[in-house]
């Protein structure tokens, strides 16, 4: 069912109750989602802003139609066209195949990239706009990698202004209710961290840009609507000044201490280290994570969080654990900045993981503070101290 946000702006999304995993099995969505379009009634105008997920292209048409006969939308804006988003137009495409397509060039080569249809195409750029009747327009503000190279902004100046933003500022987080002074702030606000950590952090530059050149242009601001997740509603500048912070080599008064383990030795090397850092830093948040057993993307949020990690693995066949091997990949992937660490591991023999590891953290943008430790066979009383030594010599160089 439709749902009213304003006297002229309806939700038409989908809540997704269900979702467990996003990206395909990338990133874990442990409190569901929603995929949110929205329908703008002007005087002379109605313009459909996003579709749905495809699974969904069915109950998304239907439910539209019960809202407006179809031939009714004047234009559908496409702010960005990755699956979540465009799965449902071609199925609403076979019911007005005519109807104009507003997004950018990139948009219109991942439309055409996806579907392979010759729709009725309109590029829009940075300060185009849509006249919507009464003098309200809609106007288009482009975002690259925010967090693809084709989005866009499109800001709506009716209801006190309406900037609808699509992935940048949402949540993967369903809910019932619609906006955010409606649900728990807690877990809300986790959800929209989770997601800035693990979607658009490798794009931070880019995200600090755009959003500084959203909020140069001083526009009046009575909602944030996103693509995903409640709509900013009470103080929607709350997440523009979080993206802020977030999009600045952001980093609290933590380390995280992410490890693997194969018959617990590097688990007591990690814990030993723990006790360290707190003994002589109790001011400092340390957190102790089994990559092999915690959600991946709730680490990276952890890391996301820190201004240090230490990574440990026992060495395996001349290596280090499959866990770990897929978490630095991940690491990788998000770019952080101005974060320092060091590795960590039990070993047998060779004993060559912690190096390993050292080597990719400094390729994946840490400073390497030192070599880190390691432990021969299974660590006694003695070694158990020096980690928690070592523990403390780390913090004394973060
Ligand atoms: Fe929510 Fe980049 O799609």
């Amino acid at each position: 069912m439709a749902k009213k946000i304003t006297n002229n702006v309806s939700w038409v999304g989908k809540t997704d109750w269900e979702l467990t995993m996003f990206h395909g099995n990338e990133l874990s969505t442990s409190r569901g989602s929603s995929y949110n379009a929205y329908l703008l009634r002007g005087s002379h105008k109605t313009v459909l802003i996003d579709t749905v997920w495809g699974p969904y292209d069915r109950e998304f048409v239907e439910r539209l139609r019960a809202e407006l006969p179809l031939d009714q939308i004047d234009a559908i804006i496409m702010q960005h066209n990755e699956t979540d988003h465009s799965g449902a137009l071609p199925e609403l495409m076979r019911e007005i195949p005519d109807t104009p397509i507003y997004c950018t060039k990139k948009g219109e080569a991942i439309l055409r990239g996806h579907y392979h249809q010759d729709w009725n195409y309109i590029n829009v750029k940075t300060g185009d706009r849509l006249e919507l009747g009464d003098g309200e327009t809609l106007t288009f503000i482009e975002a690259p990698m925010c967090h693809w190279p084709d989005t866009m902004f499109s800001y709506y100046d009716g209801c006190g202004g309406i900037l609808f933003s699509n992935d940048a500022f949402g949540q993967h987080y369903a809910s019932e209710s619609l906006f955010n002074d409606e649900v728990p702030q807690c877990e809300m606000l986790a959800e929209a961290k989770k997601y800035y950590a693990n979607i658009l952090a490798p794009f931070n530059p880019m995200v600090s840009r755009k959003v500084k050149e959203v909020v140069a242009m001083n526009l009046p601001l009575s909602l944030i609507c996103p693509s995903h997740g409640v709509i900013w509603r009470e103080n929607p500048g709350q997440i523009i000044e979080k993206y802020l912070e977030w999009s600045d080599a952001y980093a609290q008064n933590q380390v995280t201490i992410v490890y693997d383990t194969m018959w617990n030795s590097t688990r007591k090397m990690a814990e030993a280290i723990a006790r360290g850092i707190r003994s002589c830093a109790p001011d400092v948040t340390v957190k102790v994570l089994n990559a092999a057993k915690e959600d991946k993307n709730d680490i990276l949020t952890e890391v996301f969080s820190s201004k240090a990690l230490l990574v440990g693995s026992p060495t395996i066949n001349n290596g280090f654990s499959y866990a770990i091997a897929g978490f630095m990949e991940m690491l990788k992937g998000l770019k952080l900045k101005g974060k320092k660490a060091a590795a960590f591991g039990s070993y047998g023999w060779s004993g060559e993981a912690s190096k390993q590891l050292g080597t990719l953290l400094s390729e994946a943008g840490f400073e390497l503070v030192d070599e880190g430790v390691r432990a021969l066979w299974v660590p006694d009383a003695e070694t158990l101290a020096s980690c928690e030594e070592y523990g403390k010599s780390f913090i004394s160089k973060i």
